[in-house]
């Protein structure tokens, strides 16, 4: 049965005409109209405080997006995640990210099994594992212990393992290193190894089918390294170990599958990082820390599952992303975190967010004839504002941001914590209200720059805080976004678990790779530009034209 076309749904004709009564309004205004808003528009969830109030949304509009919600199916379709249906129709694949943070007392099925077992025995191994090598019991192949660990991966296999270990530095047993390998631009791998004993480097090589070519390519280089410097083919057994879901592929790899963690398909890659392929980050901050992690997933999904949705943190995300996307017009999200150790965040909501929702046909493979996901980006705070907020606060394109800051300091130093938050705030606050001409004026500022200086204001933020960056709270934070980008794919229609919008260029990788390496150049027959650069690089690459 085919679903009605989204924009022809009466709730989503009703948010358009409500558009256009408040789309004008200002926030100057709403807020003066309503002197309590900056605390009635804030909900708060598992230990994360929102505040929406600087969005350009009022009680109506909340309540139309809530209808749109309902007439969408949300609830039934969180449910349908949560039971394990095939909600990944393209790929007939259940989607249960939830199921490896659940508790082990939980009960969640796939073709009537329960999963759940099966995930905290791989988590059981895995914490196992890292025990030996976190006390020095796990040796390499010539008796030293491990002192760095390289994690090889792309993608989902690598932006979460990377993220999460930045944002948990704080909490990661010091005297080992982390390296993280995923460009197939062999300067990644060589930089990364360069000053390492290899003697005391254990790889990790992350990757869900073990078949992606970054990814091989890479541990072929490792396994070449590590062999040669340790002279002895056995050494892969001491130094490697792997996370998949292709036990076969590893086995032809060269990696025992004793030393493999597993997961399994209906586990998306840019939904894995709290999976094996979390090993890294377990190795890193330890099994107890890896398991408030966790914990703090858990209790948010716990929350999107069950809270109404007035009450429900993921879902407003959600709908307020809507709004601005497909009422207001942004086309892009900057995630802000006034918090150093979130600087690989954006990154990671790059893959988690773009690869999910950026796609142009519904589930019943009709073209959408509305936008879906916004592109993501960001920095961390303050430095952002030394660069890229000019556009934000006067450019012409509207930008709805996402400041994320914590009460209190991982590295306290001095008032550097205040400083850090009060610009968090006050941005917040400078997008919102603005500057106006008067006020400009009145500051004495010459004629002729007033329009220069002039802050329009009424650009949307919504501000996320919680007391401390602790591994329960990154938890918590990853997942209300995981969910956001779940709500806004229902609303959309669309199947936010796929990703066969990167085949094509995979593909034709394959042929070109093939035509770069040829001894003579083979006949080509791409386009006209893609013939002439294959010609150029031969030639450049072989020093047969200086490229001037
Ligand atoms: O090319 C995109 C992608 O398939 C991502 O979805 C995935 O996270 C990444 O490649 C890596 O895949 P794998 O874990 O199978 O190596």
């Amino acid at each position: 049965m085919s679903t009605p076309d989204l924009t022809t749904r009466p709730q989503w004709q009703a948010l358009r005409r409500h558009f256009a009564q408040i789309g004008a309004q200002h926030l100057r205004d709403l807020f003066a109209a309503d002197p309590a808003r900056g605390e009635q528009l804030t909900l708060e969830a598992v230990g994360l405080y929102l505040d929406y109030s600087k969005q350009r949304v009022d009680a109506d509009t909340l309540r139309l997006l809530r209808e749109l919600a309902l007439a969408c199916g949300l609830p039934q379709r969180i449910e349908a995640m949560f039971r394990g249906e095939r909600i990944n129709t393209t790929e007939q694949r259940a989607v249960l990210h939830v199921a490896l943070r659940a508790p082990a007392t939980a009960d969640i099925r796939v073709n009537g099994r329960n999963v759940i077992p099966d995930v905290h025995a791989v988590l059981d191994r895995m914490a196992a594992f890292a025990e030996r090598v976190r006390s020095g019991a796990w040796l390499g192949h010539g008796g030293k212990r491990i002192r760095h660990v390289i994690s090889i991966g792309i993608g989902g296999s690598d932006l979460g393992p990377v993220m999460a270990y930045e944002a948990l530095r704080a909490y990661s047993q010091r005297d080992l290193t982390f390296g993280f390998v995923s460009n197939v631009d062999g300067t990644d791998f060589v930089e990364a190894t360069r000053d390492l004993d290899a003697g005391e480097t254990l790889f990790i090589v992350c990757s869900k089918t073990f078949t992606t070519l970054e990814t091989l390519s890479n541990a072929h280089a490792a396994r070449a390294w590590c062999v040669q410097a340790l002279g002895d083919e056995s050494a892969v057994a001491k130094h490697f170990v792997a996370v998949s879901t292709a036990a076969d592929e590893v086995a032809k790899f060269g990696i025992d599958t004793a030393n493999m963690f597993g997961f399994w398909d209906w586990v998306g890659g840019r939904y894995s990082m709290d999976s094996a392929i979390g090993l890294s980050t377990m190795l890193a901050i330890g099994v107890e820390h890896f398991r408030a992690m966790l914990a703090g997933f858990h209790a948010m999904d716990e929350h999107f599952r069950h809270a109404p949705l007035e009450h429900n943190l993921p879902a407003l995300m959600g709908l307020l992303a809507i709004w601005n996307g497909n009422f207001l017009g942004a086309a892009t999200v900057a995630v802000l975190p006034y918090e150093q150790y979130l600087k690989r965040f954006p990154a990671y909501l790059q893959q988690l967010t773009m690869e999910s929702n950026g796609k142009h046909v519904t589930l019943d493979g009709a073209p959408v004839d509305y936008a879906t996901g916004p592109v993501y980006w960001g920095e961390p705070g303050t430095n952002g504002q030394h660069s890229f907020y000019q556009l934000i606060h006067q450019g012409t394109q509207l930008v709805p941001c996402d400041f994320i800051g914590f009460g209190q300091p991982l590295n306290p130093l001095g008032q550097q914590h205040d400083q850090l938050l009060a610009n968090l705030i006050a941005q917040g606050e400078a997008l919102a209200f603005g500057k106006s001409a008067a006020e400009v004026r009145a500051e004495g500022t010459p004629e002729a720059l007033v329009a220069h200086r002039t802050f329009e204001g009424n650009r949307p933020s919504s501000t996320i805080l919680a007391a401390r960056l602790t591994p329960h709270a990154l938890g918590s934070l990853i997942a209300l976004y995981e969910h956001s980008v779940f709500v806004q794919g229902v609303i959309w229609n669309i199947d936010s678990f796929d990703q066969w919008g990167v085949e094509l260029g995979k593909q034709l990788a394959k042929t070109t790779i093939a035509e770069l390496t040829a001894k003579d150049e083979p006949p080509l027959a791409h386009d006209s530009s893609t013939n002439a650069l294959i010609r150029r690089y031969r030639q450049l690459r072989d020093g047969k034209t200086s490229g001037s």
